[in-house]
């Protein structure tokens, strides 16, 4: 019995040396299904995002979609976050919580969803725009998005934690701007939170080597300004320091024993779909 809760509960099994959670294969195809549905909601979702729309009712057609397709939106009721996504505008960093405001015409924002689909959690996020982007914001969210695939070009076994920061914090700096330190990615699986910290910046050849059957996201935030972030009076919205624009991209990545696969890759090959090209 005492095995039987502690395999059930704690599940203390297939954690390698640094407490990180090693997937078996069939794993990995109950995965991609609730990391695609999360793809597929943040596809959708690009169609709303226009000047005028309140993030309360993009926050609603998330919420309905996941449910309409069989999953739980894993953020409601997470710690108390009351909505179903984040959605972070313009200098909120992370976390922002949906409400009464309209986009505006020139507005950035990170759409944030995770799915729980039998039992799986599909993390991912991607940047969209109210209207047409300025050039900065433009830029921004092109080097986030570069640096995110960077970051999962490093991902194969053998290589380190600390390569995938290496990538992403390099390539970030290189373009003057700045990497957030106060936030990170995370394993991801069965549960929404665990082992390891996905940093986004750090040394080469340094931290945890990655290893097939790992599941985890990479999800930089990078800033126009400097680094810093504070939390606001509402306990969740993390906006920069200095005011700020800042972008982030998210996937939820498994290691394979060629390389990688990009679980919340989006089926109709959207990145950020509303910025017209
Ligand atoms: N989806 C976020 C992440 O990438 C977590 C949001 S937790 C919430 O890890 F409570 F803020 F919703
Ligand atoms: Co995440
Ligand atoms: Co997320």
């Amino acid at each position: 019995m005492l095995n039987l809760i502690k395999g059930l509960l704690l599940d203390t099994n297939n954690l390698n040396k640094d407490g990180i959670r090693i997937h078996k294969e069939p794993d990995i195809s109950e995965m991609r299904k609730s990391c695609q549905l999360a793809a597929e909601t943040l596809d959708m979702i690009g169609d709303y995002v226009e000047p005028g729309v309140t993030t309360e009712r993009l926050n609603t057609l998330c919420h309905e979609f996941m449910i309409d397709n069989g999953s739980i939106p894993a953020t409601l009721g997470y710690r108390g976050f009351p909505k179903s996504c984040c959605i972070s505008l313009n200098h909120v960093v992370c976390h922002g919580i949906p409400g009464a405001k309209r986009l505006k015409e020139n507005d950035i924002l990170n759409i944030d969803v995770t799915c729980i689909l039998g039992g799986w959690f599909g993390d991912s996020s991607r940047m969209y725009v109210a209207g047409k982007a300025t050039k900065k914001a433009s830029r921004l969210i092109e080097v986030t998005h570069e640096s995110l695939m960077r970051g999962i070009s490093a991902v194969k076994p053998g290589n380190t934690f600390g390569d995938i920061g290496a990538a992403i914090q390099q390539f970030v700096e290189g373009k003057k701007m700045s990497v957030v330190r106060d936030f990170c990615g995370h394993g991801v699986g069965r549960s929404f939170h665990s082992a390891p910290n996905v940093l986004h910046f750090g040394h080469k050849n340094t931290g945890a080597v990655l290893e097939q059957g790992m599941f985890f996201t990479i999800e930089p935030m990078v800033n126009l300004g400097r680094p810093e972030t504070k939390i606001l009076s509402d306990n969740w919205t993390a906006v920069t320091k200095d005011k700020s624009l800042s972008a982030q991209f998210e996937h939820t990545v498994a290691v394979t024993a060629e390389g990688v696969e990009i679980l919340t890759l989006s089926p109709d090959e959207k990145f950020f779909p509303n910025i017209a090209t």
